[in-house]
């Protein structure tokens, strides 16, 4: 066999970036710049997560969020990483971050025209035990970037113009959609370059996997625990389909994006709203999912299709495989 061509035209996600973006004359570099930034922190953090446990990171940083959660020190570098990153790149107006109570304003002489709403650390219940965690963000346009206001962070899933997630796990991931289609890159720490390895990714239409946090079940409805039950019990003779539930929103996506199946938190009698984020989880995520010929589904309505009114509004989701989702539809539909 031919020996394998030494890689040498390397697809790194800026040059894709700047690929895409001659599609799109009008664009000036600035998407290309607020991407970098993102990209900048994602390698930033990515190394702090693989360093946590060495550089005594880990553990409670003694305050509380506006989540009212404990908050682990590297939610607390993550988020200033992000922060400092997005400013600096000059390219945005508003930030949303889930480790914020108040949307971030750029002071004037720096502000940009896009609006960034994220995630810094996904999953960090799961970082003293080493579990995949990763961040999530989405990108939209600022109506007036000199007049930034939270009307720009409160934008329909539909206004969105990119979404992404970064996986700290096994290898580091970066998946990004820019509304073409959904392409994954993997970070080769020894050039820090994110390398294109899974081009144009789409979700399988079927998957033999459900994943959702089953001590919940109790207090779940009637549509979702009836899905469920068909999960575990299948009338049509097929086989019962794997759970597996990691517990860190981006591990559970990622792989339902690549192995197929459907990612739920719905709502139940204690979380009427469920548990994920509109902004900066289940918008993005649920972005990604159609851009990859999936759906997300909030058990009444298209999940992009969800206007927030608060920053940190919460909503039911179903995300992952066309035809899997079809099904809890129809249960929902059902209903009504
Ligand atoms: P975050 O760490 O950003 O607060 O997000 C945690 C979320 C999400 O990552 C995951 O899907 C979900 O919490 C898990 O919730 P349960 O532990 O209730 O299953
Ligand atoms: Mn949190
Ligand atoms: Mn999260
Ligand atoms: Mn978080």
């Amino acid at each position: 066999h031919a020996a394998e061509a030494q890689r040498t035209d390397l697809m790194t996600i800026t040059r894709h970036v700047l690929n895409e973006q001659s599609k799109h004359p009008e664009a000036h570099g600035d998407f290309t710049i607020l991407l970098n930034h993102i990209v900048l922190g994602c390698k930033f953090v990515c190394n702090a997560v693989q360093k946590a446990g060495l550089a005594k990171l880990l553990g409670l940083a003694g305050v509380t969020n506006v989540q009212g959660e404990a908050q682990k020190k590297l939610d607390v570098l993550a988020n200033e990483v992000f922060v400092k990153a997005l400013i600096s790149s000059g390219r945005t107006c508003i930030l949303a971050s889930e480790e914020n109570e108040e949307a971030i304003v750029v002071e004037p002489l720096k502000r940009g025209r896009y609006c960034v709403v994220f995630d810094p650390l996904d999953g960090s219940s799961n970082i003293d035990c080493s579990v995949s965690v990763g961040t999530i963000f989405g990108i939209f346009m600022a109506k007036d970037k000199e007049n930034p206001t939270l009307d720009d962070v409160l934008q329909s899933g539909k206004n969105l113009l990119a979404a992404g997630y970064c996986l700290y796990g096994s290898s580091c991931m970066l998946v990004l959609s820019t509304g073409n289609g959904v392409n994954g890159f993997t970070l080769d720490p020894s050039i820090g370059e994110f390398i294109l390895t899974h081009p144009d990714i789409k979700v399988p239409s079927k998957g033999k996997i459900y994943s959702t946090n089953e001590g919940n079940a109790k207090y779940w409805d009637e549509p979702t625990a009836k899905y469920v039950e068909s999960c575990k019990f299948p009338k049509d003779g097929s086989l019962p389909k794997s759970l597996r539930y990691i517990g860190s929103m981006v591990a559970d996506v990622h792989r339902t994006l690549l192995y197929g199946g459907i990612f739920l938190y719905p709502a139940d009698k204690k979380s009427p709203n469920g548990k994920l984020r509109v902004l900066y989880e289940v918008l993005p995520m649920s972005y990604v999912m159609e851009q990859a010929g999936g759906q997300a589904f909030t058990g009444n309505q298209r999940a992009l299709e969800l206007l927030p009114t608060k920053i940190h509004d919460r909503s039911p989701i179903f995300l992952g495989s066309y035809d899997d989702i079809e099904e809890i539809k129809a249960l929902y539909a059902a209903t009504e």
